[in-house]
């Protein structure tokens, strides 16, 4: 759960939450010329930081944004300004560049400058009382362009997607290409439990290098467990032992149910709790 921030940073100065504004030309809001970030802050500190900026610069370097992306102390600084002035001890700081404000034309002449925007709203991760009810998914064709490993703000397929889930009592989709081969959630990377094995969709276009998804697969390793990232389908996700889906925000979540059918015996598993509490450790949200 978030709530809403007092403070955001917009092109370099802090103000009240409800000033920032953008142009209504601006080229995020009329193009989805835009990418984000959203960063997980637990006990004051951000986590992976680094991760989040590079993934930010990398996709910048492809849409022609990388001017608009501050460098790493600078996000360090706004930050611990926001962190400060919010008060928040754990919290989710959403960063978005966007391509500016200009007269709309698909590919403007001159260069734009680059909007940045960010802010930082209070939110509780979810603890260990979360983790065991864990939630419901449903799977649904991928609709989404062909460059999902970028972080835009291209999000209605994912809007819709959510929305589909939520009508079915679920909250998350999982998005399945035409041929059958699961790719990642509407706002998480999914993974799958089988034996003592942590499968992963293997990293391609189709969807996002996700940060919480590295740290999982490496608290997976210090728990002994074998972690692949290969190609599966959705058949095989259906007879796994435990699903979960990692994001900034639900951390490891484990599937209890797909498409109204339980996940193993639809209670959660002992390896996704388990990831879950290490996950809340190394974050401080728990001794
Ligand atoms: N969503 N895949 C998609 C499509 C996502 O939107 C997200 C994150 C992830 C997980 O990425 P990470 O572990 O780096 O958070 C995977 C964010 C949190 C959001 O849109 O709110």
């Amino acid at each position: 759960m978030a709530s809403r921030p007092r403070f955001a940073w917009i092109n370099g100065r802090v103000v009240p939450y409800g000033d920032a504004a953008v142009p209504i030309d601006d080229r995020g809001l009329q193009f989805g010329e835009s990418l984000y970030e959203v960063i997980p802050v637990t006990v004051g500190e951000p986590r992976l930081l680094g991760e989040h900026v590079a993934r930010m610069e990398q996709g910048a370097a492809e849409l022609g944004l990388g001017p608009g992306v501050p460098k790493l102390p600078e996000w360090k600084a706004i930050l611990t300004e926001l962190v400060a002035r919010e008060g928040a001890r754990d919290a989710l700081f959403y960063a978005q560049v966007t391509g500016g404000a200009a007269p709309r034309e698909f590919a403007p002449a001159g260069t734009v400058a680059r909007t940045f925007f960010a802010y930082l709203s209070p939110f509780v991760f979810p603890g260990d009382a979360e983790v065991v009810r864990g939630i419901r998914a449903v799977s649904l064709p991928d609709i989404r362009w062909g460059r999902r490993d970028l972080k835009t703000t291209m999000l209605l397929a994912a809007v819709l997607a959510k929305k589909h889930a939520q009508s079915r009592g679920a909250s998350e989709a999982i998005l399945v290409g035409s041929n059958g081969e699961v790719y990642e959630g509407a706002s998480s990377n999914v993974c799958m439990v089988e034996g003592r094995t942590l499968l992963t969709p293997a990293q391609t276009t189709n969807l996002l290098p996700g940060t919480m998804r590295g740290l999982v697969g490496e608290v997976a390793r210090e728990a002994g467990l074998d972690v692949r990232g290969e190609p599966f389908g959705v058949e095989r996700l259906r007879r796994a032992d435990e699903v979960l889906v990692t994001s900034t925000s639900q951390l490891v979540m484990p599937v209890v149910s797909l498409d109204e059918a339980n996940v193993g015996d639809g209670k959660v598993g002992p390896i996704g709790r388990d990831l879950a509490r290490r996950l809340r450790q190394r974050f401080g949200l728990e001794a």
